[in-house]
């Protein structure tokens, strides 16, 4: 069984999110620990029109944002790896400078120092240098920085085909099996 945690933070984004975490309640022997943050339940509600219930209802267990002696604040707690997305700057700052002053950036902190898998889903354009500074030493640290950049090679004719290719290259990097999207297959030669 894997055990996930999900942080979703403030930046916007949140239909990607909504994609991840149903996509993760399908896929068999996961279980997902999410931590919402109080700018993302404004965004949430903004950018959907759903509730923080309606998001929570995706995953096994949720933990307040708040609670910093929840079970993902110690690395004594096992679990397979961490995502947040969307990520904001503020968020990534904190994660990039060790600064656990909420449950979502003190997980971040500990799945780097316990070397678990820490992808971030940085959102914000354009970036500044103290953006891209912080994503630098957030990657040299041990996170995989996945933006949510889409490609256009297979052709997407929907927002959703977007959205489930972007999340399916995320659950590639946590090793979770999904067919959320095709995979590239080579093109054929010229000749062919
Ligand atoms: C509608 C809306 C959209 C936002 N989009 C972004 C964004 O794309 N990227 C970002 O870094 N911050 C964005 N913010 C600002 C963050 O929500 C804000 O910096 C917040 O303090 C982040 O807190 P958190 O990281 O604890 O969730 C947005 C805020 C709102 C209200």
């Amino acid at each position: 069984m894997k055990r996930i945690v999900v942080g979703v933070s403030g930046a916007s984004g949140m239909p990607l999110a909504v994609t991840l975490l149903n996509a993760l309640a399908c896929a068999a022997g996961v279980e997902t620990h999410l931590i919402v943050s109080g700018a993302a339940e404004k965004v949430l509600s903004l950018e959907s029109g759903l509730s923080v219930q309606k998001l929570t209802e995706l995953a096994d267990v949720c933990h307040d944002v708040d609670n910093i002696g929840a079970a993902p604040a110690s690395g004594s707690w096992r679990h397979s790896g961490m995502i947040i997305c969307p990520c904001s700057m503020s968020t990534l700052g904190a994660v990039a400078n060790g600064i656990g002053s909420n449950l979502i950036h003190r997980a971040a902190d500990v799945t780097l120092k316990e070397r678990k898998p820490l992808i971030l889903v940085p959102r914000e354009t354009p970036l500044s240098r103290v953006h891209l500074r912080n994503m630098l030493a957030a990657q040299e640290a041990g996170a995989t920085i996945m933006p949510p950049c889409p490609g256009f090679y297979s052709r997407p004719e929907t927002i959703q085909d977007i959205l489930n290719h972007l999340a399916g290259r995320m659950l590639d990097h946590l090793e979770i099996e999904h067919e959320l999207c095709r995979r590239w297959d080579g093109m054929p030669s010229a000749d062919a």
